[in-house]
């Protein structure tokens, strides 16, 4: 467990950190979140001691950070920073390897643990071990920034704005990753963002900062259910039940018992929908490539003109994408039914608007009033799954 304790941060005139008192429970995800300047970054590096407290206390598993070495830290605590911070003259397994260089390692415990890690954030060892930083794509960089950060296997995590310099779809793929990961080896994180619904997604909490202050230290549902004043209530924003979509997976409620063939689509006849919506095209892999409306069929058109072909990467969600995501997707695409596929592109069901909607019913809003307004700045026509 991570504990702060009245902890202030001054530089001269300006209170950066104003005594911040909050406790991460070890294994648990906490984000640091709030308007630029709000102290982040200086709560952050007060835990790993890359800056000094004024005032206040720091304790990891009840021991004073200030009374351990900074060596000591820097095995205990991985850091992971936005773009910057892998060395440009050592190879990724190079990067990796820092740490447990450092601590002396033997050479074949560092080359099978940056195999290991590799595997771990989703990078071919064989591939990616021997490239150099300005080789990689941003995406791929900040992998090897988780990599590199897990190296010495810490229990505690620090991320400032680990996601930050990338394009949304990488953005949402390593938020994927990230969650994957957490999942098997359940660090103590604290990570720092501005996107709000990164923290609600991430976050087992959510720290949310002004000036300085903690303005509210809450789980995601109570920080959108029971914001503790008006700053956190605008900050959190409008659109709150879909907010709340972000806390949902999509494994959550597709449904796997889809029609799939890898016949390509001559073959498929009215009778081959057995009631479906749809019959997914897949390849002898089962990587989906398309789907035939069996509607469209049923009216009579024939299976190749009632087909469309798709790249899976652009036409499905996968089982990590939040309901948010996907209904943003959705409504993007104009599907009202969505593929979901692993991450290779092999088809394992369907998520549908209605799954969607009958989540969130209970809650404040529903999502077929949600596609007419313009609260995803999506279209709202639904052309092709129109009819109810
Ligand atoms: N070395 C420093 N000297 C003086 N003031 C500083 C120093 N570092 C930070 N500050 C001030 O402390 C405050 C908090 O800075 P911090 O970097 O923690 O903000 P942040 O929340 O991480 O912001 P951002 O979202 O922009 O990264 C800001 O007002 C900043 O100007
Ligand atoms: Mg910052």
């Amino acid at each position: 467990m991570i504990r702060l304790t009245e902890v202030t941060k001054r530089y001269g005139e300006t209170l950066a950190v104003d005594r911040i008192s909050l406790e991460v429970p070890t294994g648990e995800v906490s984000v640091l979140i709030g308007p630029s300047g709000c102290g982040k970054t200086t709560t952050l590096r007060m835990i790993n001691r890359l800056i000094e407290p004024t005032s206040g206390l720091i304790e990891i598993d009840g021991e004073d950070v200030m009374s351990v070495s900074p060596e000591e830290l820097r095995r205990r605590i991985g850091y992971v920073i936005q773009s910057v911070g892998l060395f440009p003259h050592l190879t990724v397994a190079e990067n990796i390897a820092t740490v447990p260089r450092l601590l002396g390692w033997k050479r074949e415990r560092i080359a099978s643990r940056v195999r290991e890690l590799l595997a771990v954030v989703g990078l071919e060892p064989a591939e990616y071990a021997e490239k150099y930083p300005r080789q990689l794509s941003g995406g791929q960089a900040q992998r090897v920034g988780v990599a590199r950060a897990l190296a010495a296997d810490p229990p505690v995590l620090l991320m400032d704005e680990p996601f930050g310099a990338v394009d949304p779809l990488t953005r949402e793929r390593l938020q994927a990753a990230f969650e994957r990961i957490q999942r098997e080896v359940r660090k103590t994180v604290v990570l720092v963002t501005h996107d709000v619904d990164e923290a609600i997604r991430l976050g087992d909490r959510i720290a949310l900062m002004r000036t300085g202050r903690l303005e509210q230290y809450d789980a995601p549902e109570a920080l959108l259910d029971h914001p503790a004043s008006k700053f956190v209530h605008d900050f959190v924003g409008a659109d709150r039940a879909l907010k709340r979509l972000g806390r949902v997976r999509v494994a959550d409620v597709m449904r796997t018992d889809v029609v799939m063939t890898a016949d390509g689509t001559r073959k498929i006849d009215v009778a081959a929908c057995s009631g479906g919506r749809f019959v997914y095209l897949v390849d002898d892999d089962g990587v989906l490539e398309g789907w035939v409306d069996c509607r469209v069929l049923a009216a009579g058109t024939p299976a190749e003109e009632a087909g469309t072909r798709v790249d899976w990467r652009e036409a499905a969600a996968t089982p990590d994408t939040t309901l948010k995501d996907a209904l943003s997707q959705m409504l993007g695409l104009g599907f009202r039914d969505l593929a979901v596929v692993d991450d290779r592109g092999r088809l394992l069901g369907e998520v549908s608007l209605r799954a969607i909607e009958q989540t969130m019913s209970g809650s404040d809003a529903h999502v077929s009033n949600l596609a007419e307004g313009e609260v995803l700045g999506a279209p709202a026509d639904t052309g092709e799954g129109e009819v109810e």
